[in-house]
């Protein structure tokens, strides 16, 4: 039936992609994995068959279906508390240095790098900030270089950001337009918007805080380890590393490198 794959599929799939493209999909977690490429299927109108054919016959085909089955799903100021904690917990520290780097690691449509240089603001520190945010999706990174947020999620948006201890008129940040608000570009000024895939692309650059959040729990554990140690050799010494709430540093093999900062909003530390 269209619209749904089996785990045979999903096993064939794999392998697939592995010998034409060599990408290792066995390393998304495999429930998830299903129920995204059945979606996909059903939103392109196509068959399983038609979906290998692609695969195997066009090569410009993979990039675009790894892009589809990514979940982009994001807010500002998601998990205000962990806002909260940065600003007491590392913006001291960050304040220290001359020039303050920070990468968002899987960016989505902007909204956490937004959240980040308005918290930066009210610091007083984002003018010598440099925030570098990535994603592997096109498509969410020309959303977020226009600094478009839909106009419906901006209650929620000024919710969370009260609840991070926003200072000011939340809508100061942003102008109104149809369906849709459009970031100040006073907030957006020191963001650098760029494609970076973290399964198969290298360090880049070297930070002194290092955001992962909510990308890692689509991945296996082989996998998770992998990343965490890309993030690790992208920090600088004593940098700081933060994860999805819903995510561990536990079960890596990086764990003992890091002190804990704060446990409840997964802030860890490199040690000296
Ligand atoms: C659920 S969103 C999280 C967005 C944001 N960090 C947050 O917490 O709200 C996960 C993002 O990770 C990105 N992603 C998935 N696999 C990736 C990869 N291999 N490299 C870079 N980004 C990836 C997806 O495209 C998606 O935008």
């Amino acid at each position: 039936m269209m619209g749904e794959i089996s785990d045979d599929d999903l096993r064939e799939l794999v392998t697939l992609v592995k010998s034409q493209h060599n990408y290792d999909l066995g390393n998304y977690a495999a429930a998830s994995l299903k129920r995204r490429v059945g979606r996909y299927l059903s939103q392109c109108g196509i068959s399983f068959f038609e979906l290998k054919y692609r695969l195997t016959n066009n090569q410009d085909f993979f990039p675009e279906l790894l892009e589809a089955l990514s979940v982009n799903v994001t807010e500002m100021f998601r998990d205000p508390f962990f806002y909260r904690a940065l600003k007491e917990k590392v913006f001291p520290i960050l304040a220290t240095y001359p020039v303050i780097k920070i990468w968002h690691a899987g960016c989505s449509s902007g909204e956490e790098a937004f959240s980040m240089a308005i918290m930066l603001k009210e610091a007083g520190l984002l003018h010598r900030s440099r925030i570098y945010a990535t994603d592997i999706s096109r498509e969410m990174l020309e959303r977020a270089a226009a600094g478009i947020v839909p106009l419906h999620a901006m209650k929620d948006n000024t919710a969370n950001y009260i609840s991070a201890g926003g200072t000011e008129d939340f809508s100061e940040y942003y102008s109104a337009r149809y369906d849709y608000a459009i970031i100040s570009q006073e907030i957006r000024k020191q963001i650098i918007f760029s494609q970076h895939n973290l399964v198969t692309d290298y360090v880049f650059n070297e930070f002194q805080l290092v955001c992962c959040r909510n990308v890692l729990i689509y991945f296996n554990r082989p996998l998770q380890d992998n990343v965490i140690g890309l993030l690790t050799q992208s920090l600088a010494p004593l940098g700081f590393l933060a994860i999805g709430l819903k995510e561990s540093l536990q079960f890596t093999s990086h764990y003992a490198k890091y002190a804990t900062v704060d446990a409840q909003n997964k802030i860890f530390r490199l040690r000296g």
